[in-house]
């Protein structure tokens, strides 16, 4: 494969210093993007091309582009963090890279090079530097590389033209209100994936999936969603963001990788971490009646969903038809909290990094 150059065509008027500087004050999550953002196209026969960086603004697509009307689209999301020298490291994108390969091959898509991926994140976070919250919170860039088929037609079948792009938000908590723990529905009919589907896959689809779930779940005044396996709807998958982690003590134990879930760069990370800290860590089928029962006998002292959005977040309340029941009394855990500061501190640059998964820029 090819790997195209990008080609630096910066904004002649990004937004001022007082702008940015009053975004950057409370961003939020998802609302507010950088001046830039790199595309690169692909074309049957031709490879990937034209690579740029570009002002950010619209993409202009024909009524009939192939990813309208049948979804076909891959994303990844990772985080740039100001360390504390001032300088700029993204987390492991070597792994959003890897693992946006394994969703073009399931979305019949063309694979965008490791080195290309990690080039094309590195040089808008180059442009855009000062967008990268400072050092001392948890605030960061957060890095959306997604690619969609172009190809204008309606047949049904993998396009022959391809854009990738990759924009790039300033963020600050994914749940607002700091560690607060979250209210999880439990969802024991509605699924977000099966065996054989793409819930491997970091696709839109997957999340279009959730939204109903999602919409339930929030009038019954829970936060997210847990879904359960779709064959026997027993067993724990994910939350329709995040992976879930469950606290026995001095073991944590994560739900196994079965294809319909997917393969979270903080849940990977989490099974080394945890065993750095002295924890025994391990994935495990865990189930919806083991979770209930495991929680009223207190041998599960603690659950936490994690994701490069939410980082680390407790969970407090559960709820489900078969009744509501409190973690660890609803309040941050203690072995949550030491997880979450130790994986921030390496994010951030505060902790050393022995296994080398920050990517200085
Ligand atoms: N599960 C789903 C469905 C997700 O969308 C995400 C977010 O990316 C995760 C898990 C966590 O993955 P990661 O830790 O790589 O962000
Ligand atoms: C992420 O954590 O990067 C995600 O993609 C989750 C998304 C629901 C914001």
């Amino acid at each position: 494969m090819t790997t195209p150059t990008i080609e630096l065509k910066p904004s002649s008027s990004p937004l001022s210093e007082a702008e940015r500087e009053a975004i950057l004050a409370s961003p939020g999550f998802g609302r507010h993007f950088t001046d830039h953002m790199v595309t690169i196209r692909w074309t049957e026969g031709r490879g990937w091309h034209d690579g740029e960086l570009v002002p950010y603004g619209p993409l202009s697509l024909d009524p009939a582009t192939n990813v309208l009307h049948y979804a076909q689209e891959i994303f990844e999301g990772l985080k740039a963090y100001r360390r504390p020298d001032g300088s700029v490291a993204t987390f492991r994108p070597d792994a959003n890279a890897r693992r946006f390969q394994a969703s073009a091959r399931r979305l019949a898509m063309p694979e965008l090079p490791v080195e290309t991926f990690i080039e094309a994140c590195d040089v808008l976070v180059q442009q855009d530097k000062a967008w990268v919250p400072s050092h001392g919170g948890e605030d960061s860039l957060y890095l959306r590389p997604f690619m969609i088929a172009t190809e204008v037609g309606l047949g049904v079948r993998p396009a022959n033209e391809y854009l990738f792009v990759v924009i790039a938000s300033p963020a600050g908590p994914y749940f607002p209100g700091g560690v607060k723990p979250v209210s999880i529905w439990l969802s024991e009919d509605r699924v977000r994936a099966v065996p054989g589907g793409m819930g491997d896959a970091k696709t839109g689809g997957n999340y279009a999936a959730s939204l109903l779930a999602q919409a339930e779940a929030a009038a019954k005044g829970c936060d997210q969603v847990a879904y359960l396996d779709a064959v026997e709807h027993k067993w724990v998958e994910e939350l329709g963001g995040m992976n879930l982690y469950f606290v026995y003590g001095d073991k944590i134990v994560t739900p196994t990788l079965t294809g319909s879930l997917l393969a979270g760069i903080t849940r990977d990370s989490l099974l080394q971490l945890a065993k750095d800290l002295g924890y025994e860590a391990e994935e495990g089928r865990v189930s919806i009646d083991q979770w209930q029962a495991d929680t009223e006998n207190g041998t599960l002292t603690e659950v936490f969903a994690c994701g490069t959005a939410a980082v680390i977040t407790p969970v407090g309340t559960v709820k489900s038809t078969r009744g509501e029941w409190q973690q660890s009394g609803g309040e941050p855990g203690e072995a949550t909290m030491r997880l979450r500061d130790a994986l921030l501190a390496i994010q951030t640059g505060k902790a050393e990094d022995v296994h080398g998964w920050t990517h200085e820029l």
